[in-house]
């Protein structure tokens, strides 16, 4: 049985928090463990180049959430872990996927159409500011899961119109050259919790609220004090519902523990109680994690080291034989090797096989015709004829058998027994 293709980028802008360890990382080094599963995990460079300008930025960035995984217990030998940059064939398939992907398609896309109405909203451009980059977004996204042919793609809501087009577009290339590409699926993990950040609204980035993975414990403990709570005095009972403090720590602890937390929710307990003991149960989790993180992110050159033959692997046994074949596939061929070539016999301009009478008029305004060989070369020279009619009528003779010699001329190197068989093949239909 062939496994199952686990495959998912992280793109590296940003420093990882507690919400991707919960959403994503934990969740993907577990799926890694589970046999007759084939996990791809990549930090997605080159979209990172959208998202920032910053070069110290993303090279960080990539350093810091390698080291993440890694700490997090994600086993190189356990599944692929490697850098998009790294493997020039998704650059190259992304070209042969731009050329199968309709412009109207990315123009749906939801973070370009966003884009737009807020230039519009601001009397702007429609494409003010707008990269090609960010338009082709989901065509490099798609090259980075075709290039595997994975089966399924653990990603966040967000990004589930993504792997509707990567499915679109691989549709599109094998409808054009054939069955080439799997047809990928998003994994929406509902039981994975979008963990709330410090003002209780999804932990993001961009919402300015969110608690880094590897902050130093005195810093962690500073974040989880500043988590948003109601006005609730100790011995108050306290709802578990909607508490931000609750779903951290219920992320981070076993059932059990869960439960005896919202016993002391229910009992009142006091919020800086209750955020002591989230902070000694992230300490707990977390600290063996950070040591190694630190032992890791102190020694770049041996991550930079995973990374390169993660890469180097994952491009002998799969990137360079598969592009080869899709290279092949639409066309992209060695010319030494043009007659061994499988020929499309859906084509418009078939390789000629059979022997033909070609007439046509030429620039003096008379008809002439020829005769040429399966293999295109020319047999037979018509003299002119004043009319279409008279030429077709001359071939109607040779192919009923009268003497060729009073319409035409040998070709230079044509036999009479060279035009004897084409005209007797040119019978035979
Ligand atoms: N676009 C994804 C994100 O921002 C990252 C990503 C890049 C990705 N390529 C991918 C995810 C391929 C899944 C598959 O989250």
């Amino acid at each position: 049985m062939t496994s199952q293709r686990i495959l998912t980028g992280i793109t590296p802008s940003g420093t990882p928090h507690l919400g991707n360890y919960a959403g994503a990382i934990r969740p993907a080094v577990e799926a890694s463990q589970r046999p007759g599963v084939e996990s791809f995990y990549f930090l997605s460079d080159y979209h990172a180049l959208i998202k920032t300008d910053n070069p110290e930025r993303v090279q960080h960035s990539t350093l810091e959430i390698a080291a993440t995984w890694l700490a997090a217990g994600l086993r190189p030998e356990r599944a692929w872990f490697y850098r998009q940059s790294d493997i020039p064939e998704i650059t190259e398939l992304t070209w042969l996927l731009t050329c199968v992907t309709g412009k109207g398609l990315l123009n749906r896309a939801h973070a370009y159409k966003a884009a737009v109405d807020r230039n519009i909203a601001e009397s702007e451009e429609p494409d003010a500011g707008v990269t090609m980059g960010l338009f082709m977004y989901p065509v490099l996204m798609a090259a980075d899961i075709l290039m595997f042919n994975a089966h399924k793609v653990p990603v966040g809501r967000d990004q589930v119109q993504h792997l509707e087009m990567a499915r679109d577009i691989a549709a599109s290339f094998n409808h054009r050259y054939g069955e080439h590409f799997v047809l990928p699926e998003a994994a929406v993990d509902e039981s994975v919790a979008t963990l709330p950040g410090l003002d209780g609204r999804k932990m993001s980035k961009s919402y300015d609220n969110i608690i880094p993975l590897f902050a130093p414990p005195d810093i962690l403990k500073k974040l989880v004090f500043a988590i948003v709570t109601d006005s609730k005095a100790p011995g108050e009972p306290k709802e578990t519902e909607g508490s931000a403090l609750f779903q951290l720590f219920q992320a981070f602890a076993t059932p059990s523990e869960t439960e005896t937390m919202r016993t002391r929710f229910a009992e009142g307990i006091g919020w800086g109680e209750a955020k002591e003991a989230l902070f000694d149960k992230l300490e707990e989790v977390i600290a063996p994690m950070r040591a190694r993180y630190e032992e890791l992110i102190a020694e770049p050159a041996r991550i930079e080291q995973v990374l390169k033959s993660g890469a180097a692997a994952l491009r002998a046994k799969y990137a360079i034989p598969f592009i080869a074949r899709l290279r092949e596939a639409a066309g992209l061929r060695l010319l030494d090797r043009i007659h061994a070539a499988p020929v499309d016999t859906q084509a418009k301009t078939k390789p000629q096989t059979k022997p033909q009478f070609k007439q046509y008029r030429e620039a003096d305004g008379l008809f002439y015709f020829k005769l040429v060989g399966g293999d295109n070369r020319l047999l037979l020279q018509s003299r002119s004829f004043v009319s279409a009619r008279e030429a077709g009528q001359a071939v109607a003779g040779i192919k009923n058998g009268e003497n060729y010699e009073q319409w035409g001329e040998l070709a230079p190197g044509a036999s009479d027994t060279g035009i004897r068989q084409a005209i007797n093949a040119l019978r035979a239909d």
